[in-house]
């Protein structure tokens, strides 16, 4: 069982600070991408999020969501109510550090992921990951902890991102479409700051 398969297990989710009731932030971002329901969309590290439900609501028929945690996928396909639901959606439990995709998607979306990267080497791995998925025209959405937001996430040291730095960090073969600032509110009240960026492969 991993580091994060014991968190899933051990905590209900109005426990997890990451919890939101629905995906506000991210469905603001994608609605505005002007995608088409066949597009496919992944959502690294998506744990037990509500996007995939948000997704299938909006008729999307093509979604990924990869976790390292199978806890978290078993929780978030439990939830799908119609079984045709979830099995519509295909689960990859991998670390995205070591995954290897086998085909590419139209928007990899990754919220509170990336920022537990702190080492050179996982974020390289990270990469070599986001480009065989990605090919040109591919959206990319990353949101981490701002440079104000928290040191550490989950009992895990992060790393905390300008949009300027993840910018820098995507190099050349990305441009920057949209960079903002948005908070995040735990399920007990704390403020967390995001910094967001899209990014769209050259
Ligand atoms: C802070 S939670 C965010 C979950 C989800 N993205 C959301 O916004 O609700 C971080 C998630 O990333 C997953 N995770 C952490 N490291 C990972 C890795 N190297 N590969 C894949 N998933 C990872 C964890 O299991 C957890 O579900």
């Amino acid at each position: 069982m991993t580091y994060w398969d014991e968190r899933y297990r051990s905590t209900e989710a109005r426990e997890r600070s990451w919890t939101e009731d629905a995906p506000l932030d991210s469905l603001t971002v994608l609605d505005a991408l002007g995608l088409e329901p066949n597009d496919p969309v992944i959502d690294v590290g998506g744990g037990a999020s509500p996007l995939v439900d948000a997704l299938l609501a909006r008729g999307f028929v093509d979604l990924t969501v990869l976790d390292v945690a199978a806890r978290a996928l078993a929780e978030a396909r439990a939830r799908l109510e119609d079984p045709a639901l979830a099995s519509r959606v295909e689960w990859i439990v991998a670390d995205v550090t070591s995954w290897t995709p086998v085909r590419t998607y139209r928007v990899w979306h990754d919220r509170a992921v990336f920022h537990f990267l702190v080492d050179e080497a996982s974020r390289l791995a990270y990469r070599r990951c986001l480009d065989a998925a990605t090919s040109t025209g591919s959206t990319v959405v990353l949101a981490t902890f701002a440079p104000d937001g928290p040191e550490t996430c989950s009992g895990l040291p992060v790393r905390r991102w300008s949009a300027d730095d993840l910018e820098r960090e995507l190099g050349d073969a990305f441009t920057v479409v949209r960079r903002e600032r948005r908070e995040h509110v735990t399920p007990w009240g704390s403020r967390q700051p995001f910094t967001w960026v899209v990014a769209v492969r050259r």
